[in-house]
């Protein structure tokens, strides 16, 4: 049994069917691209396996639990968590109410919740979190949307990883950032992986795929129309596949 088991998932939105039976299984600790071209479905695939819309028939067990029929909070709390390919930071808000967005930790005396955000906590804390991905920020203070791209992207993996996750779910989070930048995220995928995480690595930026992703996925117009081994493939290959020409 592996990890995350997706069986026959359909969905269509109204008349347009934008999901047809798309089987496929990942295991424990590997990084797996998912490609295609626009519109082939990708994001919406990802968005039924984090709750936020659910399919029209088919299933996803993660560990053996069926996903489908439980709420986005629930699938958060088993260990999915998604960068989506908006990011949706709170821009105007510095980075460590960013990190912990919702969650904020509260000021107690003598046990008793006093219901104040504990800023001092929350950028103590963002501080150690951003420091153990390795990533610069100028302070946990400034304002998430000054930050460059790459920045940002880091401040979303690091909000991501405060729900200790087993997956991690990437849409695009290279497509607008400088080289120095890519490498970098590239960099905290293969730093997940090493802790045994899983990540799923959307993205049109086929030389990022074959750097960090262990097998690749390629859906067409809402099908799974290759699941290959990196090593056993090349990006012609994988080309050919995603304009339908293999
Ligand atoms: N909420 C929605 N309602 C109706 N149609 C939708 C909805 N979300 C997506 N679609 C349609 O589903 C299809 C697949 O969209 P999706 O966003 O999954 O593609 P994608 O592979 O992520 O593309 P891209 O690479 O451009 O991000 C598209 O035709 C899109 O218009
Ligand atoms: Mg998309």
């Amino acid at each position: 049994m592996s990890f995350l088991e997706i069986k026959d998932l359909s969905k269509s939105f109204g008349s347009v069917n934008v999901l047809d039976r798309v089987t496929l299984s990942i295991n424990k600790g590997s990084v797996i691209g998912l490609v295609g071209d626009n519109g082939a479905g990708k994001s919406t695939l990802m968005k039924i396996v984090t709750g936020i819309h659910k399919p029209t028939s088919g299933s996803i067990l993660l560990e053996e639990r069926e996903l489908t029929r439980i709420s986005t909070s629930e699938i958060r709390l088993l260990g999915i968590e998604m960068i989506y390919q908006d990011l949706a930071l709170a821009r105007q808000q510095d980075i460590s109410s960013n990190i912990f967005l919702g969650r904020e930790p509260v000021k107690k005396l003598f046990g008793i919740n006093l219901g104040l955000v504990d800023k001092q906590k929350m950028d103590k804390d963002s501080i150690k979190i951003i420091e153990d991905l390795g990533a610069k920020v100028p302070s946990v203070e400034y304002q998430a949307g000054l930050l460059s791209g790459g920045q940002q992207q880091t401040i979303a993996i690091a909000r991501a990883l405060t729900f200790s996750p087993k997956l991690v779910i990437m849409d695009e989070p290279t497509a607008a950032l400088a080289v120095k930048e890519v490498q970098h995220v590239l960099e905290l995928i293969l730093k997940l992986k090493s802790e045994g995480i899983s990540v799923i690595l959307i993205s049109h930026r086929l030389n990022d795929i074959f750097e960090v992703c262990d097998r690749i996925l390629v859906l067409r117009q809402g099908q799974i129309v290759a699941d290959v081994i990196k090593a056993k493939t090349s990006m012609n290959q994988i080309v050919s596949y995603i304009v339908g020409a293999e």
